[in-house]
């Protein structure tokens, strides 16, 4: 499956971004709020290589990255791939033992493409996009 981007949690965004330009990456996207999974997301790229920023939207609702950010701080924790199906590659991932984390939503941040989370034990967490 081809990969779409690699996921980071960032505790600042805006710091994050300059790091990132530091080392040679680009933005695509201005800072995009998901308020539906209370995160703010920005896009980055460098070559073929492909990256996600994510940082709380609301400090005082729950967010998905808040156990990454407290247990280790601003780190990579998904890896994104790339499918046609998304419902199809679940049922395929899941006879593979992979558990779904997160079913199938639209997001903001894809033009309300459809994204799911899923995890094996060998894999960590995974994203699927449709595309
Ligand atoms: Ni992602």
């Amino acid at each position: 499956m081809k990969i779409n981007h690699i996921g980071y949690a960032v505790s600042k965004i805006n710091k994050a971004i300059e790091r990132f330009q530091a080392l040679g990456f680009k933005t695509e996207t201005e800072v995009i709020e998901d308020k539906d999974r209370n995160v703010n997301i920005c896009f980055m790229s460098n070559g073929a290589y492909r990256i996600e920023l994510v940082s709380v939207l609301d400090t005082d609702k729950k967010s998905p990255i808040d156990s990454y950010l407290r247990s280790v701080g601003d780190m990579p924790y998904h890896i994104c791939y790339e499918c046609k199906d998304i419902y199809m590659e679940i049922d395929n991932l899941m006879e593979q033992k992979f558990k779904v984390v997160s079913k199938p939503t639209e997001a903001v941040a894809f033009d309300k493409r459809k994204v799911a989370f899923l995890m094996a034990n060998n894999t960590g967490l995974i994203e699927l996009v449709e595309v």
